[in-house]
């Protein structure tokens, strides 16, 4: 982050660098347009995933570096401090993190505030994601309150709203991945943005399936999320982010000892890779490919971000990627994509998503 308050401030050059250069627009796509609305164009499909800029700080640098768009956040509605450090940790050798930063931001409206006075970058989409702050007393009806009042002065902000319910680093974080659940928050979410006469589409991130011990290949439980789907689609939900961090440790190389020196926290990064495109897959199978995707879990690649698209993500983020690739990757990931639709003599992206569904 202090690299990009840095770098930020000559975007101009920073953008020299890692331009994609992309003249018949092949990776262009977009979403949600209809007759009252304009819809949302997403000039670059790889977006900065969550988590990264918490509280909106780096914009301008995100828009420079090749990125068609960001989701910063996750915002609560009461800021905090998050959990006591250390609270991130590399595995080097699974290309990996383990995190449990506990949802540290500056609060909703402070971060409101910050997105209102914000110079926006042309061709650049800014999604919000917002989360239920960090307070296993705030339960039930005070939590849908809660997202709630997040969602109030930010709505205003964003091109497009994510409601992280899959938070692993908050005891009560996943509260709301439950179909009943999530009904009474979509419809207290749905209430403020008609009250708003907010037009911003809304999505919902979900966990990674639970991978299933004992398969010869690879075999995933999706616990409910089919309900899950029913009850977004059922509210007006216009897109998923699939996935967030898993809870587990399934697949890894770094020694036992280290794994569980570090704790609990939720696992990113390579290991993650297989299990968020088979949620990619199956969201895109279920919806028939409607909705947009956005795919987000170990890209740290063109070839990984590729694979994601094929399985029915319209768009991808990273994070952890990021971490261990440097700067360059989402430049990287962007030129890729053109050669691989090349490869495959596509004309388009758009071309590409659900291929391998
Ligand atoms: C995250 N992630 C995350 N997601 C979210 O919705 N809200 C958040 O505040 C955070 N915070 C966060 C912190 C750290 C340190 C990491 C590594 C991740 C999850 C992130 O957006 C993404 O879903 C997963 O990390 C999987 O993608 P990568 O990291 O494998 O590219």
């Amino acid at each position: 982050m202090q690299a990009a308050r840095l770098g930020q401030r000559a975007p101009a050059a920073v953008r020299a660098l890692y331009r994609v250069p992309d003249p018949e627009g092949r990776l262009v796509q977009t979403f949600w347009r209809s007759e009252a609305r304009r819809g949302l164009t997403f000039r670059l499909p790889v977006g900065l995933a969550a988590g990264f800029d918490k509280n909106a700080e780096g914009v301008p640098l995100w828009a420079a570096l090749g990125f068609g768009f960001a989701e910063v956040g996750s915002v609560t509605a009461q800021g905090g401090e998050g959990n006591p450090t250390p609270r991130a940790f590399r595995l080097p050798d699974d290309r990996a993190l383990v995190n449990r930063l506990g949802l540290g931001n500056d609060g909703a409206e402070v971060i409101a505030r910050r997105l209102a006075a914000l110079e926006r970058p042309r061709d650049f989409v800014l999604g919000v994601n917002v989360a239920k702050t960090h307070d296993p007393a705030i339960l039930g009806r005070d939590a849908v309150e809660d997202f709630r009042l997040s969602v109030r002065p930010l709505l205003p902000h964003a091109d497009f709203l994510v409601l992280n319910v899959s938070c692993p680093n908050t005891a009560e974080g996943k509260t709301f991945e439950e179909p009943a659940a999530l009904d009474g928050l979509l419809a207290a979410v749905m209430a403020e943005c008609e009250g708003q006469s907010s037009t911003v589409p809304v999505l919902v991130k979900l966990s990674p399936p639970r991978v299933l011990a004992g398969s010869v290949v690879a075999a995933y439980d999706f616990g409910c999320t089919d309900e899950l789907v029913s009850v977004a689609i059922a509210h007006g939900v216009e897109g998923f982010v699939a996935s967030n961090t898993a809870p587990d440790r399934d697949g890894l190389a770094t020694r036992p000892e280290t794994v569980a020196e570090i704790g609990r926290g939720g696992l990113s990064g390579r290991p993650l890779t297989a299990r968020s495109t088979a949620l990619v897959r199956r969201l895109y199978r279920l919806t028939g490919g409607a909705l947009p995707i956005i795919g987000v879990g170990g890209v740290d690649s063109a070839e990984s971000a590729y694979a994601k698209v094929r399985a029915g993500a319209s768009l991808v983020e990273l994070y952890t990627g990021l971490v261990f690739e440097g700067p360059g990757l989402p430049s990287r990931i962007g030129r890729g994509l053109l050669r691989l639709l090349d490869r495959d003599r596509l004309d388009a992206l758009a071309d590409a998503v659900g291929r391998d569904a």
